[in-house]
């Protein structure tokens, strides 16, 4: 049975640690010359831009003997009406797994449900599992544990938001999200996540009391991919919800900050953060790349 990755609930709690234990072997140089992926294809069907997300999987399957193959949904059949499940079939017939980022979760969802082959979530509007690993691959780094970790949220309860709640409940790390009233994270998935793993997450209003003795401060940007309509009216909403040197007085003194990146620097993250000592960010950028390849070792048999 093929196994597919649309969200973190998708792995049970070992198989996360699991991932970003391997993720962490295989950035030590660790099976550096093992390629699993050697004959393999793999296609990457993308809605939206990326950076990150794009660029760790082609180099993470070149790197594990694979091949990729762009899938522009404009210049597919898609684009002219040919349905997902056909497309997902079609596909199936050529690709070892596909990696789609969409606008809505609903997409990759059909998707998933067509496709013969191993579908990865690359963002969708209401999840980004691969960001979540890399996410908790370098609190694990930086702090050594992820169980009891306090970890802050702050902005916007979106896909990245969701996603760090799964994550959390699957690892016992303690999450407190601060939203402006109207963008709390998924109230579905929060009730879950309280329930199934008794998660200590929380949603409070203001930053200050999401930060407070934090050993990690997130935050990711006011407006998402998809989400312009009406861009400068929110973002007057996020105004006090900004990651500067004067909130994280508040956290633990040797806090690690994370954001996934890109950054609107001035808006959520100041310049002197995102560039300051205690910013992981790169780091947290580069282990894209190391647990795309867990992922890939993992799904593709
Ligand atoms: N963090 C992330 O997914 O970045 P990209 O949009 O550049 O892929
Ligand atoms: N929440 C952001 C994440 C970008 C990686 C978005 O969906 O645009």
């Amino acid at each position: 049975m093929k196994k597919d990755f649309l969200k973190i609930f998708d792995v049970s709690p070992n198989e996360f640690t699991g991932l970003v234990k391997r993720a962490i072997e295989l950035k030590s140089g660790k099976d550096a010359s093992k390629c699993p992926l050697i004959g393999k294809s793999i296609g990457l069907f993308f809605e939206k831009p990326s950076t990150r997300t794009r660029v760790s999987f082609e180099v993470g399957i070149y790197q594990l003997g694979g091949q990729t193959i762009y899938l522009n949904p404009k210049e597919i059949q898609l684009g002219r009406g040919e349905t997902i499940a056909d497309t997902a079939k079609v596909l199936s017939r050529y690709l070892s797994a596909i990696v789609l980022r969409t606008y809505t979760h609903a997409t990759v969802a059909e998707f998933a449900k067509h496709a013969t082959v191993p579908v990865i979530n690359g963002l969708s509007d209401m999840h980004h599992p691969c960001q979540a690993l890399a996410d908790l691959m370098t609190i694990l780094e930086k702090r050594g544990r992820l169980e009891g970790v306090r970890v802050a949220f702050i902005g916007d309860g979106n896909n990245v938001a969701n996603s760090l709640i799964e994550a959390a409940a699957l690892t016992g790390m303690e999450l407190a999200l601060a939203c402006p009233e109207g963008f709390e994270p998924n109230a579905e998935i929060i009730d879950y996540a309280r329930g199934k793993y008794k998660s200590n997450i929380t949603v409070v209003r203001r930053p200050e009391e999401a930060v407070g003795m934090a050993d990690v401060v997130y935050t990711d940007v006011w407006v998402s991919m998809g989400q312009e309509d009406g861009a400068d009216k929110k973002k007057e909403k996020f105004r006090n919800y900004q990651i500067n040197s004067n909130l994280l007085k508040q956290a633990k003194k040797d806090v690690v900050v994370l954001h996934c990146l890109p950054a609107y620097r001035g808006s959520e993250i100041t310049d002197e953060v995102m560039d300051g000592p205690h910013s992981a960010v790169f780091d947290q950028a580069e282990n894209r790349l190391h647990t795309e390849k867990a992922l890939l070792e993992f799904l593709i048999k």
